[in-house]
């Protein structure tokens, strides 16, 4: 497939921002009038790009407490570059503090984002991002808007050593909690390891959630080459800023706008690329809701068919062994892409926020440490993309990520034990008379997005401890809910229908004999269709849905994971239209 060629726009032409500023109406001295009120000088509103740097800074998201700082950096960029910068904060989801969990909240951010975008004269965002659901939130605004928009990220912390030991976020919560469970670790230990974990500014330094979608948005073509894995506080990060705003006011000039970038072919690269990394699981999600927003059609299929034959060659955790300080040494993001292009695994012509195409940008980089990006032939795994598995337990689909599975586990048959919700899995996992060995299948219902609600990050849920004395680390679980890109095992997520719309995850019963096949891509509950009919027919939904508020809202609205868990009334892109002045 062909990637559709970009024409720059002629220049100067007039800009949204003008139907705010330009002229002597009342209106047009009303909005640069009270803007003057923070000293920028008349010239200012002369018709030089708008640029609003979204910023998703907050003292509790945080992953990004070090972005007001390098939004002055962006700024410096857009004047150099002779825009007009102006901050706004946006609405921040942060992963580690918002409950019932932060997924709840992302299409809340991506709708507020979009407005802000909309509703002010903006003509072009640099979308300031870092911790997991910021940088999706804001790509789906600047999709459904289309406005000219760049993404910097705010990079991940340095690497956390505990004991001599490399410490990954997330990655050692769960490693540790697990091991204090098994009496290998003491609690004071435990808190020991707690500061360690979290050394510097910047978001999780595994390939979780933020680094995997720094990676999406690069792979994507929305960011700079190089943006994902600079650390937060490494001068190079500040540089990344700073260029990051000079580029947005030469898109604005040449209207490069995210339908020119996010094609299907940047989407293909995207989900290859996440094969690459290892990536988390969640990118799928939100990668499909992106594709929604910018009306590429993208499906779970696509998933499985673009990643199927991926090698996973980035020797990070939770995955491999390293963190992201790295593999920013080792050359980043930039020496993958190269190695799919190499491998006939990119779409070479795709289009990015520089103007040049992908393989422009990275045909040139080095590998700087074979141990870190790996060769071929030392790959994790060979099949590194997500698997989508179908079956009567799945009809929609539900994932895994081989790379993050036990090898031994990836065919496997065996007795569920269910649990109707996350409580009644808190209630009985501790309790060693709960009739349960390693072969047994965990099954956990109603955790999907509107379930939680929210879709919580619990699909990993710990082994029982009598399983973990045996020095047992890997069970099958499976639920409709999803999985920190910091974690690992053999874990089924995203089943979909999800329980709580009535899908059959919603029937399985203890004792249900369940299938799992990942090579043929198969997720069977072994009772017969007549059995699975009739328990499915008597089947009313657990837990009582909100009745007020954004809770009710996202649970009346909230699509399945298997398209990305959008509401339904926001998909697709609104443009940006400037409305009517009521002034
Ligand atoms: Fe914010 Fe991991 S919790 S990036």
């Amino acid at each position: 497939m062909t990637a559709k060629t970009f024409t720059p726009a002629p220049w100067p032409r007039r800009l949204r921002s003008q139907e705010w500023y330009a002229g002597q109406s009342r209106d047009a001295i009303y909005h640069r009038g009270w803007l003057k009120n923070q000293g920028y000088p008349h010239d200012l509103f002369d018709g030089r790009p708008v640029i609003g740097i979204m910023n998703t800074w907050s003292d509790l998201t945080p992953c990004n407490g070090h972005l007001r700082e390098l939004a002055e950096k962006v700024k410096a960029g857009v004047w150099e570059a002779g825009g007009f910068p102006v901050e706004v904060p946006v609405f921040s989801a942060s992963e580690s503090t918002f409950r019932p969990t932060a997924m709840m909240f992302r299409n809340l951010a991506a709708m507020a984002v979009e407005e802000a975008m909309r509703g002010q004269p903006i003509d072009g965002a640099v979308l300031m991002v870092g911790c997991d659901k910021t940088t999706p939130s804001l790509l789906m605004a600047a999709a459904s808007t289309d406005i000219p928009s760049i993404v910097v990220s705010g990079g991940p912390m340095l690497n956390g050593y505990f004991r001599g030991e490399r410490v990954g976020s997330g990655t050692h919560l769960w490693k540790f909690s697990e091991a204090v469970k098994a009496g290998e670790m003491t609690q004071d230990e435990f808190l020991e390891a707690e500061q360690s974990m979290s050394r510097s500014s910047g978001s999780c330094n595994t390939m979780g959630t933020a680094s995997t979608m720094a990676s999406m948005a690069e792979a994507l073509g929305m960011a700079l080459s190089g943006n994902a894995a600079i650390p937060a506080v490494d001068s190079r990060r500040r540089t990344m800023a700073q260029m990051t705003g000079r580029r947005i006011v030469q898109m604005v000039r040449d209207d490069l706008k995210p339908s020119d970038i996010m094609t299907k072919q940047a989407f293909e690269n995207a989900i290859r690329t996440n094969g690459a990394i290892g990536g988390s699981t969640n990118a799928v999600i939100h990668i499909l809701a992106i594709a929604g927003r910018v009306g590429v059609d993208l499906t779970l299929d696509d998933w499985d068919r673009c990643g199927r034959d991926v090698a996973t060659i980035v020797n990070l955790m939770p995955s491999g062994k390293y963190l992201m300080e790295e593999f920013f040494y080792a050359g980043g993001l930039p020496v993958v892409l190269k190695r799919l292009g190499e491998g006939g695994q990119l779409q070479k012509d795709a289009l990015t926020v520089s103007g040049r195409t992908i393989w422009e940008e990275v045909k040139d980089v080095v590998n700087h440490n074979e141990d870190v990006i790996l060769p071929l032939e030392k790959a994790l795994t060979t099949q590194g993309g997500i698997a989508v598995l179908k079956g009567n337990l799945a009809p929609k689909g539900a994932v895994l990520k081989p790379s993050a599975a036990s090898e031994h586990l990836l065919r496997h048959r065996g007795r569920a034990v269910v649990f109707e919700d996350i409580d009644d899995y808190k209630a009985r996992i501790n309790d060693d008379a709960l009739d349960i060995d390693e072969t047994c299948i965990m099954v956990l219902k109603n955790c999907g997005p509107k379930g939680y609600p929210g879709m919580a990050e619990v699909g990993n849920m710990g082994l029982p401890p009598k399983v973990l004395r045996k020095g047992i680390t890997d069970m099958v679980r499976i639920s409709d809910a999803r999985m920190s890109g910091t974690a690992y095992g053999t874990v089924v997520l995203h089943t979909s229908p999800e329980a709580a719309a009535g899908g059959p995850l919603a029937v399985v019963r203890t004792g249900d004999i369940i299938e799992l096949d990942v090579p043929n891509r198969r997720l069977h509950l072994e009772v017969s269709d007549d059995e699975l009919a009739a328990r499915l027919a008597d089947w009313a939904p657990v837990h009582e849905q909100s009745t007020s508020g954004y809770a009710w809202l996202h649970q009346a609205h909230v699509e399945g994971a298997d398209t990305g868990a959008d509401l339904d009334f926001l998909k697709g892109c609104r443009g940006n239209p400037v409305g009517k002045d009521s002034h």
